[in-house]
């Protein structure tokens, strides 16, 4: 059996009331069609048909990169014929999932098992809802058989009170839907072609229509607007936070944390309240997050504490390190094991090393420290000459006093020593001590000046 994957996305997601085509919305830190794309690749088909109309162009930009086949419906007319639009592209002899890209949440467990169940017929997922408005509804007959599908504007006061309902997602031959998708009408209140209508068309030609219904509702509900989107962000958060919590992580809160992309951790992890993690971060055992902390695309080994309202974007920091409170690891910033990155530092750039002292008010920028280092308070890297960057190099063991200007390209050697408030704008060699400041005068007998006379 080859499967191929439907996706709908196409409609304009004008509820969301943005110029941002609906698809494309975040959930988790990651597009709802890139949620879906992951969940129809995760059940191998050949082929991942997506349909686009509205932002097409944005769409396929930003989901570049998936090898996907893009069908273009130029016209909106309904979940039917959209599909239609992606028949041409079909194998004969392939079973097709149909998923919508704003349903996001769907796992890949219910949808093998639609899959599986649709191989000679067509299968639909439903789902019951305390809530069913809006949805279309699942019709059966007396036996309890599969009769139709009613949309909600379409519904009878007696369809309307049942509460199973059409998710939307179904799968079924290829030559099925070749078959009946061409007789699908649009007469109908929203002059639409509905594509569950296929399903009551097999029925009225003896084919069963099996169903299979979702335990939890959650997986199958749409975004249609930002009140749901934010509904489901919390939801997708709680279940990351339990999942944390269940691999033994501790956290403040289950309720005030966001990832955002794939946190990994180790043993008797801690984070604090209100820690937003995006990308792909790695924590390892022990390692302490306080509170307010935002950590992109980085690595904390073990034993390292970030302390609250740092903020760490593709840093790698090693065993055992401090960092924060209020510091800014930036892009290319390296921490050996042991080293300290105080309050209100900024790095870029940076590879500082075994148990090197940033600790204050600091900008260090392409930089390549040795170990044992001590950068004294408000030590600045002039790294950039209004043109290029240039490179500073300091060695182990080196002593920086407050307030020193090092202007790259510059070097101090290992065991270097360098005043407070100098300007060192040459090499300043191993072991020696480098003064580069206006000497200081005492003025004897100064008289403060008085107040003048007024006329
Ligand atoms: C649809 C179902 C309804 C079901 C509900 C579940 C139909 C007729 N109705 O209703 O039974 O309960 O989903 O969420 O199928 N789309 C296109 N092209 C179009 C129209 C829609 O690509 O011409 C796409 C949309 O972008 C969206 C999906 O199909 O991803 C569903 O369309 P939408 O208009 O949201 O359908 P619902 O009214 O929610
Ligand atoms: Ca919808």
């Amino acid at each position: 059996m080859t499967l191929e994957v439907i996706i709908l996305a196409a409609g304009q997601g004008s509820r969301m009331r943005s110029s941002t085509p609906k698809v494309l919305h975040l959930l988790g830190g990651k597009p709802l069609l890139q949620h879906v794309v992951d969940a129809a690749r995760s059940l191998e088909p050949s082929a991942v048909h997506v349909v686009v109309g509205h932002g097409a162009e944005a769409v396929q930009e930003a989901m570049a990169g998936n090898a996907l086949n893009w069908v273009e419906q130029t016209e909106q007319l309904g979940t039917g014929h959209a599909v239609l639009q992606a028949l041409p592209a079909l194998g004969a002899d392939s079973t097709v999932l149909v998923l919508y890209g704003d349903v996001p949440l769907v796992s890949s467990a219910v949808l093998q098992q639609l899959v599986d169940a649709a191989q000679q017929s067509p299968a639909l997922l439903t789902a019951v809802l305390e809530d069913p408005s809006g949805y279309g509804r699942v019709l059966r007959d007396a036996q309890n058989r599969f009769r139709a599908v009613v949309e909600h504007k379409d519904a009878s006061p007696d369809e309307l009170v049942v509460t199973e309902v059409n998710t939307g997602i179904l799968a079924a031959p290829a030559t099925l839907l070749q078959r009946y998708l061409p007789r699908v009408g649009n007469s109908n209140q929203q002059r639409e072609y509905y594509l569950p209508d296929v399903l009551s068309l097999s029925v009225a030609d003896g084919i069963a229509v099996c169903t299979a219904s979702v335990a939890d509702p959650l997986e199958v509900l749409g975004v249609n607007d930002q009140l749901q989107l934010s509904r489901l962000e919390r939801e997708l958060q709680r279940q990351r936070a339990e999942a944390l919590l269940i691999s033994g992580v501790r956290l403040a809160d289950p309720a005030r944390i966001d990832i955002r992309g794939e946190l990994t951790c180790g043993r008797d992890v801690f984070i604090d309240v209100n820690c937003v993690f995006t990308g792909d971060v790695v924590l390892g055992d022990g390692v302490h997050i306080g509170p307010n902390c935002v950590i992109s695309d980085s690595q904390i080994a073990a034993g390292s504490e970030v302390c609250a309202m740092s903020h760490l974007q593709q840093a790698r920091v090693g065993d055992s390190c401090h960092v924060g409170p209020y510091a800014r690891l930036r892009p290319g910033t390296e921490l050996a094991a042991g080293a300290r990155v105080g309050n209100f530092v900024e790095t870029k750039k940076a590879r500082i090393g075994a148990g090197s002292k940033v600790n204050h008010l600091s900008y260090i920028g392409d930089c390549e420290m040795g170990e044992g280092a001590n950068i004294g308070a408000g030590t600045i890297t002039c790294n950039y000459d209004g043109v290029n960057k240039h490179i500073t190099r300091i060695g182990d063991g080196a002593f920086v006093g407050s307030n020193a200007t090092l202007v790259a390209p510059v070097e101090i050697g290992s065991g270097g020593f360098v005043a407070a408030g100098s300007t060192i704008t040459r090499e300043v060699p191993t072991a020696e001590l480098a003064v580069a400041r206006g000497k200081q005068r005492n003025i004897s007998g100064w008289q403060r000046p008085g107040k003048k006379n007024k006329d």
